[in-house]
C-alpha cells in the first residue's frame, strides 16, 4: 500500500469552484489532522473551520486580496494553543507539529477528490481578531479547501540525489 499517488496528486490549487464540500468529507479532512502526530504528542492545536461566506471575504481581505481565500468555501485556520514549548533540540514544536496537521489534511483533501492550497500569507494580527483567536495563541496557516477549478501542473521538485546524504552532509 503506498500514498505516494496521493503525494504526486496533490497541488496547490490556485483557485476554486463555488460547489460546497459535504460535511463527511471536511470531517475526514479535519479527521486527518487530528490523527496526525506532535511532538510529546502534546496536540497543541485548534483547527477553525470558516465556511460562511462573509467570513471567507473578510478573511480573503486579511490575506492580502488573495482571491482563492474568499473562492475556497473551507478555509481551515490552524492555529496553536501553545507558542513556547521547545523540543529538546531547542526548536519550537508548534509550526513543525501543525506543518504536518496541514500535511496530513491535504492529502486526505486529495484521496477525498478535493483541492487545497497552504498559505502562510496573511495579516495574522487580523485574523485573529476575526477568528476570536486568543491573544497568546497563533494563527500558523490557512489551509484552503475545495474542488479546484482547475488541476495546476506539478512544481518541480529536486532531485533525490541533490537533497539526500547518506553518513555525512
Ligand atoms: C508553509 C507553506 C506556506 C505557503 N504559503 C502560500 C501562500 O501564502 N500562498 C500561496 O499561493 N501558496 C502558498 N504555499 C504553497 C506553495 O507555494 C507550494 O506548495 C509550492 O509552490 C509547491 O507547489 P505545489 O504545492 O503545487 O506542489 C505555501 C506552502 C507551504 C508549505
Amino acid at each position: 500500500m503506498s500514498i505516494l499517488p496521493e503525494i504526486l496528486e496533490r497541488r496547490s490549487v490556485g483557485g476554486f469552484k463555488p460547489s460546497p464540500v459535504s460535511a463527511a468529507k471536511l470531517e475526514r479532512v479535519l479527521e486527518a489532522g487530528r490523527l496526525a502526530p506532535s511532538a510529546k504528542n502534546r496536540q497543541e492545536w485548534r483547527f477553525v473551520v470558516v465556511q460562511k461566506k462573509a467570513l471567507r471575504e473578510k478573511l480573503q481581505e486579511a490575506a492580502f486580496g488573495e482571491e482563492k481565500v474568499g473562492q475556497a468555501p473551507v478555509v481551515i485556520a490552524l492555529c496553536t494553543t501553545n507558542i513556547e514549548y521547545r523540543m529538546p533540540n531547542g526548536q519550537l514544536s508548534y509550526p513543525v507539529d501543525l506543518g504536518i496537521a496541514a500535511g496530513f489534511m491535504a492529502l486526505q483533501a486529495v484521496r477525498e477528490g478535493l483541492g487545497s492550497c497552504l498559505m502562510g500569507t496573511f495579516d495574522e494580527a487580523a485574523v485573529k481578531e476575526m477568528l476570536s483567536v486568543p491573544y497568546s495563541m497563533k494563527v500558523v496557516l490557512l489551509l484552503l479547501v475545495g474542488h479546484p477549478a482547475e488541476l495546476p501542473e506539478a512544481h518541480p521538485r529536486k532531485p533525490l540525489r541533490s537533497i539526500v546524504a547518506y553518513d555525512h552532509w
